[in-house]
C-alpha cells in the first residue's frame, strides 16, 4: 500500500505567524525523499491553510504525484487546468467546516460532474471523488468517469466500539471491492492515524492512503527533540 501525505497543516503552521517557516514545499519534499508516493494539498476556497503560490510551487517541486484537493467551482477548475497536477480529488467544500467532513454529494452534483470533469480529463488529470462507501456513489462515479475513488474513512476512525469499528471496515471492505470490480481504482483517507491504520493493509483493493493530520502531528512532537537539541547547542 502506498502513502500519500497531506501537507496542508504544515501551510496552517505557517499562516499563524505570517511568515515563511515551516515552508510546506520543503516539507513536501522530505516526504517524497523518505517514501511517500504522493504529496495531496487541499486548495480552499478561503485559503485558510495552502495558497495559491504554495500550489504553483508544489508544482514545479513534487516529482512523485501532486494531488490537489479541490471543490466543484470554476475557480478550482481553472487552478487545475493551469496546474496541472498528477490527480484532482473532488471534495464537499463548507466555509465553516474545520476540515472536510463526509464524502462529495455525487448524487446531487451529478447532472453537472461529467461536464465538469470533461476539460480535466482532456488535458490528461487523473481524476479521484472523495465519497462515502456507498454502492451508489461509487455507480455514480464511474459512470461520471473517475478514475479512482477516495473512500472516506471518517466515520470508521470516530468509532470507539470493537463492533462498531468491525461494521464500519466491513462498509468499506465492501466498498472497495466493488469499485475495483467496475474498473475503478480504490485510494482511502481521512481520520487515519498510527493506531487506526493496521487493518488496511489486508484490504489489497486500497492501493494507497492519504494522511494528513496524524503524520503533521507526529512530526511536530518526533521533531521536538532534536529541535530543543539544536537550539540548546547553539546557545549554551
Ligand atoms: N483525504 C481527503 C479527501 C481529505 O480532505 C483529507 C483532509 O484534508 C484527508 C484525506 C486527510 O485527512 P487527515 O488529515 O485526517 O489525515
Amino acid at each position: 500500500m502506498r502513502l500519500a501525505v497531506n501537507i496542508d497543516h504544515i501551510a496552517t503552521l505557517r499562516n499563524a505567524r505570517g511568515e515563511q517557516e515551516p515552508d510546506p514545499v520543503a516539507a513536501a519534499l522530505l516526504a517524497e525523499k523518505c517514501g511517500a508516493a504522493g504529496i495531496v494539498c487541499h486548495l480552499r476556497e478561503d485559503r485558510r491553510h495552502i495558497k495559491d503560490l504554495d500550489l504553483a510551487r508544489l508544482r514545479s517541486a513534487v516529482t512523485t504525484k501532486l494531488d490537489l484537493e479541490m471543490a466543484m467551482t470554476a475557480e478550482l477548475q481553472e487552478i487545475a487546468l493551469i496546474t496541472r497536477p498528477e490527480l484532482i480529488t473532488l471534495v464537499p467544500e463548507k466555509r465553516e467546516e474545520l476540515t472536510t467532513e463526509g464524502g462529495f454529494n455525487i448524487t446531487a452534483h451529478y447532472s453537472e460532474l461529467a461536464e465538469f470533469l470533461k476539460p480535466l480529463k482532456a488535458a490528461g488529470i487523473e481524476i479521484s471523488i472523495f465519497i462515502e462507501p456507498d454502492k451508489k456513489a461509487i455507480d455514480l462515479a464511474a459512470e461520471a468517469g473517475a478514475d479512482i475513488v477516495e473512500l472516506h474513512t471518517g466515520s470508521y476512525a470516530q468509532k470507539a466500539e470493537e463492533e462498531e469499528i468491525a461494521l464500519e471496515l466491513q462498509k468499506i471492505r465492501g466498498a472497495a471491492r466493488y469499485a475495483k470490480s467496475l474498473g475503478l481504482r480504490v485510494v482511502a483517507g481521512h481520520g487515519l492515524n498510527y493506531q487506526n491504520i493496521a487493518p488496511f493493509k489486508e484490504i489489497s483493493e486500497i492501493e494507497e492512503v492519504s494522511i494528513g493530520h496524524a503524520i503533521i502531528a507526529r512530526a511536530v512532537l518526533t521533531g521536538l527533540d532534536e529541535a530543543v537539541r539544536e537550539m540548546l547547542r547553539i546557545i549554551q
